[in-house]
């Protein structure tokens, strides 16, 4: 699946987005390594701690599905009912769960927006010297 697919498929989730708080609404489209697409929205919550970004939502559907291999993640994000005007980057902690699942080096970071402009990144450019589960091994 190319990358333009799997933006679309992010602003797709994007559109189940529950943001009443931040009015900030992000999709993500995960492509798993059989080629399943998860898609995931942000989930907020009053008590604000509890909420949820898009990245994770759809990993920890994939991962609960058995998934455990992924080549790629799409995400986008904005103001709530607007185009995406801009690139949303993963926070830190979508980042650290990326690190327990994905190569610092094969897993594609796509950053989508409305006007159709994208950039890829590598998790090793987005979380350099990491922790991960090798650490601990
Ligand atoms: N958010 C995501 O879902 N993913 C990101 O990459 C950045 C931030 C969400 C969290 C919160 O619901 C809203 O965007 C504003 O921070």
């Amino acid at each position: 699946m190319d990358n333009d697919a799997l933006v679309a498929m992010a602003f797709e989730a994007r559109e189940h987005a529950y943001t009443p708080y931040s009015h900030w609404a992000v999709g993500a489209a995960l492509l798993c390594s059989d080629g399943t697409v998860y898609g995931g929205c942000n989930i907020e919550n009053a008590a604000y701690t509890p909420s949820n970004c898009a990245e994770r939502t759809a990993f920890f559907k994939a991962i609960y599905d058995g998934h455990r291999d992924f080549e790629a993640i799409a995400v986008v994000g904005g103001p709530e009912g607007q185009p995406a005007p801009d690139y949303c980057a993963p926070c830190g902690v979508c980042r650290q769960v990326m690190r327990e699942f994905c190569s610092l080096d094969d897993f594609r970071i796509i950053l989508g927006k409305s006007d159709g402009g994208t950039r890829v990144y590598t998790l090793r450019q987005l979380l350099p010297e990491s922790f991960g589960p090798e650490n601990l091994a």
